[in-house]
């Protein structure tokens, strides 16, 4: 079974809340929903609307970030990885390349608000990926690396979902080539792998679209997309959705 995660990022409304899950529910088929599992990361203020609207239509909601401490405290601004599970949330999504950048993120931030996930029962989406000097200068699998070696700190059995999301490719509309995809999603599942004593869950981000989500799915170390601007418009989510069947 494919994943496909919507990341709304800081983008919504409220009237858009309304007519995207109406516009989803109605034409996800019964196979698709079958066939691909679907998780949607709004903004903190929707949660509760979309909660009573998508969970009951088989949507799972994300949290798109997740405080490092505990559930509750002096922490002004914050949202614990309880207070997402409190509200329905089976995911979040971490590190993801924005707040690295925006936020000074380290890996070792990531890997305590990946423990405040796995402690509250969510199952955090790791967001790793290379800038575009980074891939020019040959050192995309040494970054990778980097990102997940924190990962040795992962509890046994722990959850765990990994985005491979070039920085270079987000919001661009520039994408790898399909083996540079393949070839790098099957070396992060290699590293992670011994790590979890499973394999893991690999999806790819990075303007994936309507367009050139089938030649991304069917790659076989590819699990399913994390999907920025493209799960605001329920026809071009839908097209992702079933090219994910
Ligand atoms: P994009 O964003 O699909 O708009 O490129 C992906 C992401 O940042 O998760």
């Amino acid at each position: 079974m494919k994943l496909i995660a919507g990341n709304w990022k800081m983008n919504g409304a409220l009237a858009q809340c309304r007519t995207f899950a109406q516009d989803l529910l109605e034409q996800l088929t019964p196979l698709q929903r079958q066939k691909c599992q679907i998780v949607l990361a709004p903004p903190y203020p929707y949660f509760s609307f979309l909660e009573g609207r998508l969970v009951s239509g088989g949507v799972l909601l994300a949290g798109q970030d997740c405080a490092p401490w505990g559930q509750s405290g002096a922490y002004t601004g914050d949202v614990s990885a309880a207070m997402l599970r409190d509200v329905g949330c089976t995911h979040v999504i971490l590190g993801h390349s924005e707040r690295r950048q925006r936020h000074g993120e380290t890996d070792a931030l990531v890997l305590k608000k990946m423990t405040a996930a796995w402690d509250a029962g969510l199952t955090p989406i790791l967001c790793i990926g290379e800038t575009a000097a980074e891939n020019e200068s040959g050192q995309t699998k040494a970054v990778l690396e980097r990102q997940l070696a924190s990962l040795k700190e992962a509890p046994a059995d722990a959850p765990l979902i990994i985005a491979y999301e070039p920085v270079w490719a987000i919001g661009t509309g520039k994408v790898p080539n399909t083996q540079e995809i393949q070839e790098t999603c099957a070396h992060i599942a290699a590293v992670v792998e011994p790590v979890l004593k499973k394999p893991p869950c690999v999806l790819y981000g990075g303007s994936v679209s309507g367009e050139n989500a089938t030649a991304i799915l069917q790659l076989p170390t590819v699990h399913g997309a994390l999907v920025g601007g493209a799960s605001l418009k329920p026809a071009e989510f839908l097209k992702i959705i079933e090219a994910a069947c």
